[in-house]
């Protein structure tokens, strides 16, 4: 195969951000040019202050500095970078659909398909198209179909190559990837273009480490990789709930349980629930793609995951409300972390939203404080929810710059994102300052229960009585 020395990637997000950054840094030779559609995105990737990159990411601002300006490029001009590079990535968002058909299911996928119209308009040239964005199964055929649809004498070959980095640890998982996946077609010049990728990651993955299948094999493990992890979450977030009612400890069941190698210990964390991007859109998808082949079992089941989910953050936010007595109109709640996870700014989907509007719909008075979440972004997400008026979401919630100021004077504290420095708080200040009694309700079971007790906190912990 013949060796690739430009790439494009049409998508400058959390995916297309990181994995790129990465490839510039381990492939000094190959220029790598990351477009996008959204300026100030891009502007801020060509930031000079590296702190104003557009995501967080542990070390992704190290490998920014690296390879930016000498084989890593960021521009708004996506016609020429498609035009000089042997291999396109589409890395675009593809949401659930709010709209039509599938609404609320299926996947969207109006983004990718104008990449692929505009990757057909203006190449001049063979082209390795690679699928980075999460797609249902069966998305290459009709993007292939595309490419070909301008009859010109050039060769598309399209292959799938899902990304399975996690948020929070991106570089990492990039640096030290499990596996990369790439599928494609079994043909010789299917073959000769899964080469072409195989290369890139070669130059810092074992080849063990590569694995390559058939498109739709491709495809669909990375929708099933996330049902899997999704599910984890929320069968012990079952059993949670069924702790709690028993005198048995979520924690201790997840040791004991994931001691046993079949299971394995990772991934076993009760708590409010998942978020993300990812989880929930790409569940409801498979299920979407079961129903439409009328896999009614196999929908029934994988939908099971995102209803227990949603019962969990629910839960969570109905025992805050039972706990204080039944009302928490006028009460000042704080709420530690809002980003879905540790160490990254992304909110979408969190927990903390769904809780928070819980809580608002009670009136209470939310005080929010995130180590990485921007104010515009905290109102961003509730607005979104429609659930009441702009204005009543400022005058009930505010958010803060100091963890502290957040708890002063509170009724209770909820920890709805696992941030390590909430570890740290000078928790005897914390509670010299609160509304007696004082309530921790610790969605992600990171404080020290045994500490907050003796401090005089009411605790609530997810699965222990
Ligand atoms: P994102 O929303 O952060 O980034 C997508 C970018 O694509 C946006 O900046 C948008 O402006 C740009 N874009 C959309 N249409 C465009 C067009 N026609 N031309 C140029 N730019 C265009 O999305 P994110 O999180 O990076 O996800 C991308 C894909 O990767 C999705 O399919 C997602 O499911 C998948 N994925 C996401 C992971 C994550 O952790 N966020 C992990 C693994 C996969």
């Amino acid at each position: 195969p013949k060796k690739i020395k430009n790439i494009c990637c049409i998508g400058a997000g959390y995916v297309g951000g990181p994995t790129m950054a990465v490839i510039a840094q381990k492939c000094p030779e190959i220029k790598v040019t990351v477009v996008d559609i959204n300026e100030q995105r891009i502007a801020a990737w060509n930031d000079k202050i590296l702190d104003n990159l557009p995501i967080y990411e542990p070390g992704l601002s190290e490998v920014v500095k690296e390879a930016r300006g000498r084989n890593l490029f960021f521009s708004t001009d996506v016609d020429k970078a498609i035009v000089e590079a042997e291999m396109v990535f589409i890395s675009v968002n593809t949401p659930t659909k709010t709209y039509g058909v599938g609404k609320g299911m299926a996947a969207d996928l109006k983004y990718v398909e104008l990449c692929a119209r505009q990757i057909a308009k203006v190449s001049t040239s063979d082209k390795i198209v690679v699928e980075k964005s999460t797609l249902p199964v069966r998305t290459a055929q009709s993007i292939k179909t595309i490419l070909d649809a301008e009859g010109k004498d050039i060769q598309f070959k399209v292959l799938s190559n899902p990304e399975f980095l996690a948020e929070g640890t991106a570089i990492e998982d990039l640096h030290h990837a499990d596996r990369v996946l790439i599928g494609g077609d079994q043909d010789v010049d299917g073959l000769k273009a899964i080469q072409c990728l195989v290369e890139i990651y070669a130059h810092w993955l074992t080849k063990e480490r590569i694995l390559t299948t058939n498109v739709w094999s491709s495809e669909l493990s990375k929708l099933t990789a996330n049902a899997f992890l999704a599910q984890r979450v929320s069968s012990i977030n079952a059993i949670s709930a069924l702790c709690e009612h028993t005198g048995a400890n979520v924690d201790e069941i997840a040791n004991a349980i994931g001691a046993d190698s079949r299971i394995g210990s990772k991934f076993l964390k009760a708590s409010v629930g998942f978020g993300g991007s990812c989880f929930q859109k790409d569940i409801l998808n498979l299920v979407y793609i079961a129903r439409s082949y009328g896999l009614e079992e196999v929908a029934d089941y994988w939908n099971q995951v995102i209803i227990l989910n949603d019962y969990q953050k629910r839960r969570f936010a109905e025992t805050v409300v039972n706990t204080l007595f039944n009302t928490i109109s006028g009460k000042k709640i704080a709420v530690l972390g809002w980003a879905f996870k540790k160490d990254t700014n992304d909110t979408r989907e969190s927990a903390a939203i769904y809780v928070a509007d819980y809580l608002l719909n009670e009136q209470a008075e939310l005080m929010v404080y995130d180590p990485k979440v921007k104010p515009e972004q905290i109102y961003a997400d509730l607005d979104y929810l429609n659930t009441r008026s702009e204005e009543e979401n400022r005058r009930l919630l505010t958010v803060v710059t100091n963890p502290y100021e957040a708890m002063d004077d509170a009724h209770a504290v909820t920890i709805l994102t696992e941030w390590d420095e909430f570890k740290n708080y000078d928790w005897k200040k914390v509670y010299r300052g609160m509304k007696k009694p004082a309530f921790v309700f610790d969605g992600r079971n990171v404080l020290e229960n045994e500490l907050l007790k003796s401090i005089g906190f009411l605790t609530f912990n997810l699965g222990r009585s």
